[in-house]
């Protein structure tokens, strides 16, 4: 149990006994650490209820309050009641967190499968920011969920059919060099793709080529099947090679081809069962009507008033599209790998998509938890959309690549002992961490703009300054002539910066499964952030080395544990931390 569901145990009970009748509520941090650790408005809430005064409520709930040798409890305000954590009680916490593999993190998703769709890039077309944030937020979730114990599936469902492979067939036909496919598959393919876009613009005749390729392709033409195949394959491989650099895993890439042999039952389906129908030689999906028309997302507002937003699943000309493909793609999931949730997360643009995917979804009697992990933009220093200089969409590979080049300057300048591999080394871990950071310490839906200078600051809300504050620790160990073994060292609790830096490490295990209630790795890069500037003050205020027993071992117990800590939340970050730097 953490100390946060301890107490809210013991305040059940005790509003259970006021009452008399069985009665729950929240307990949260404390806000202003001033007042207590933790607090609830409880008294508040309940008074409201029956109309009574919430002080004097509140005085009635301390007076029935079990606190003995955990907390103290007191009134403020309008009625809040606040706990304050006796120091034994933290300590008794910091041994039992120390012996804890898991660091005091609840198993909450135990039993629960949820396949996290993320990155999916479209084959031969760049990878933009968006699959950027996709990928990093995306990944973080997923080591968020499978270390809350949810079994977790990451899937990328890249899309590898559509309509511009009739371009890409044209283009591998015409324009491809093949030394730079072996070089740079992925570099080369939107090359192409480029290519052919500009002659199509040129001259309409290439178009139609395309299109009859496509038409081919989709037929099962064995040339244009093998070309795409080929495609498939060395976008892959390039994909994969940007994904080990990123220490990125999934467990499976279903991409949209997957499903290709679903589709066109799933609209007979949808036909038959009335869930769709035919319009212009369209097959679509429209409103039910069981929703009010602000919440239907079969319904928009136009001048004219509210009109029919259909979802397309099939074309006059007999083509399917990305909606057909998230149908069977959802009914793969739930029947086949047993999905609770599903989490997707793409960019705010696809809203409108996943409103009708989930709204039909559930009238074709797939139900499960669906969440639209949405994110905005990452903008320039000029607050527009981040582009290269050339003004093109900036790709994932050189955001990495000049990541890594600033921070091994950075390090050379600051330590220039490290040379060679390991430096090499380091900065990667600097570079990529810091990529990571800038955007997981970011509110998912606010628009950020990105600054290389902030992103590697030593200084700062960024993931040098946490890996180094992990490398400082350490540094502490390395000094010592025998290991150290926390786990026999007794702790003792006395100086105010002591007591904080336990307070936050107990917070681990409270923090982490927030995260997940509205998707927010932003909360655990500010836990680390905040654990890490505990972690400073106490350095600054409590010698660690230098003091006596048995408070040495205490403290050195104590920068172990945060050390620990600090790697495991930043690793579900999907940040990698340095022993030097
Ligand atoms: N390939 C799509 C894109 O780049 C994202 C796919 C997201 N996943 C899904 N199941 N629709 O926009």
């Amino acid at each position: 149990m953490t100390l946060l569901q301890e107490l809210e145990s013991r305040l059940a009970a005790a509003l259970t006994a006021t009452l008399g009748e069985p009665t729950t509520a929240a307990v949260t941090a404390a806000a202003d650490l001033r007042f207590g650790d933790y607090q609830s408005n409880a008294a508040m809430v309940l008074a409201k209820q029956q109309k009574t005064n919430p002080r004097a409520l509140a005085q009635q709930i301390i007076d029935h309050l079990e606190l003995t040798g955990l907390a103290t409890a007191d009134i403020a305000g309008p009625g809040f009641i606040n706990f304050r954590i006796l120091p034994e009680a933290y300590a008794a916490r910091a041994v039992a967190l120390i012996r804890d593999e898991r660091l005091g993190v609840p198993a909450t998703g135990a039993g629960k499968t949820v396949v996290v769709d993320f990155s999916a890039p479209n084959v031969a077309k760049p990878m933009h920011v968006g699959h950027i944030r996709s990928t990093i937020i995306g990944d973080s979730l997923a080591r968020i969920a499978r270390f809350l114990g949810f079994k977790v599936i990451a899937d990328n469902h890249i899309g590898d059919w559509g309509t511009q492979f009739g371009m890409i067939i044209y283009g591998w036909n015409h324009f491809l060099d093949e030394a730079a496919l072996a070089e740079n598959p992925i570099q080369e393919l939107v090359r192409v793709y480029r290519q052919v876009n500009a002659a199509t613009k040129e001259d309409p005749a290439v178009l139609e080529v395309c299109k009859a390729e496509l038409v081919k392709l989709q037929a099962g033409d064995p040339e244009n099947l093998a070309i795409w195949q080929k495609c498939i394959e060395v976008s892959k491989a390039g994909l994969q090679k940007i994904y080990d650099r990123l220490d990125v895993k999934f467990d499976f890439w279903h991409g949209e081809s997957y499903y290709n042999d679903k589709l066109a039952g799933i609209v007979e389906e949808f036909l038959e069962k009335g869930l769709a129908r035919e319009s212009n030689g369209a097959v679509c999906i429209f409103s039910d009507g069981t929703k009010p028309l602000e919440q239907d997302p079969f319904k928009v507002h136009k001048e004219e008033g509210w009109t029919d937003n259909p979802a397309l699943i099939r074309k006059a000309d007999g083509g399917f599209l990305y909606a057909t493909t998230d149908l069977a793609t959802i009914q793969f999931r739930i029947d086949e790998w047993k999905a609770d949730h599903i989490w997707y997360v793409v960019g705010v643009p696809q809203q409108l998509h996943f409103r009708q995917l989930f709204d039909a979804a559930a009238r074709w009697g797939k139900t499960g938890d669906f969440q639209h992990v949405e994110f905005g933009s990452i903008l320039g220093d000029d607050r527009k959309l981040m582009r290269t200089r050339t003004g093109e969409n900036v790709g994932l590979v050189e955001v990495l690549e000049e990541a890594v080049e600033r921070a091994a300057k950075a390090i050379a300048e600051k330590n220039p002992d490290l040379q060679g591999e390991e430096a090499a080394q380091i900065a990667e871990t600097v570079g990529i961490g810091a990529v990571k950071f800038a955007e997981l310490s970011q509110g998912r839906l606010t628009d950020y703009v990105f600054s290389w200078d902030r992103m590697l600051a030593l200084h700062g809300d960024t993931a040098p300054y946490l890996q180094n504050s992990y490398v400082r620790i350490r540094a502490i160990f390395r000094k010592l002539d025998a290991p150290f073994d926390a786990t026999t060292a007794e702790i003792h609790l006395n100086e105010p910066a002591e007591i904080h830096l336990v307070r936050l490490l107990v917070r681990f295990g409270e923090v982490l499964p927030t995260i997940l209630e509205d998707f927010r790795p932003n909360l655990l890069a500010n836990y680390v952030l905040e654990l890490a500037r505990a972690f400073h003050s106490f350095y600054e205020a409590c010698p660690v080395l230098k003091s006596d027993e048995p408070i040495r071992s205490s403290r050195l117990a104590l920068c172990e544990l945060t050390s620990r800590t600090l790697k495991q939340g930043l690793n579900l970050l999907g940040i990698d931390v340095p022993e030097r730097m």
